[in-house]
């Protein structure tokens, strides 16, 4: 299975979610193909920002050697799940679709929590540790969650 998690800025909550799915898929021995991609352009290049660094340092999980990208329709061909964290970035995903093929791709990542409620991952980026950290519990428990299904072959 090949799982792409997308965000804005590809600095903050999708390599953490990368991270965190990672670290699970490792523990319960899944082979899973995880990425990350931002829909912007803004941090192409760059490793995920400091406070992501350190934020999930702190939670046991380390996403120092990723390096931001930009989102392509390519991903639609590459990948089996996308998950985006908020409503604007399943849009600009959504907006690069070429079929309800790839549009079935694109999910809400918190809709694994709570289906069908298009909750979104709060964007950390202009706030402080207390963000981060609730975006680390969010993503935590969706990843178990993701990995749960997995492993019941219940995901897609
Ligand atoms: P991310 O957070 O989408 O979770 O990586 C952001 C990173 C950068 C910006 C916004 C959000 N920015 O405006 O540069």
């Amino acid at each position: 299975m090949r799982i792409l998690m997308v965000c804005l800025g590809n600095i903050c909550r999708s390599p953490l979610a990368e991270g965190i799915l990672r670290k699970k898929a490792e523990e319960h021995a899944l082979e899973l193909f995880i990425d990350s991609a931002g829909t912007s352009n803004f941090h192409i290049g760059e490793n995920p920002d400091k406070r992501t660094i350190k934020n999930a340092l702190k939670n046991g999980v380390d996403v120092s050697m990723l390096v931001a990208r930009q989102f392509k329709a390519k991903d639609f061909e590459e990948f089996d799940i996308i998950y985006t964290m908020d409503h604007s970035n399943y849009s600009n995903v959504i907006a690069l679709a070429k079929n309800d093929a790839h549009i079935n791709k694109v999910r809400m990542i918190l809709n694994e929590l709570h289906p069908n409620k298009n909750m979104p991952v709060p964007d950390p980026y202009f706030g402080g540790e207390e963000g981060f950290q609730h975006v680390f519990e969010l993503l935590d428990k969706a990843c178990e969650k993701i990995i749960e299904k997995i492993k019941h072959n219940s995901l897609i």
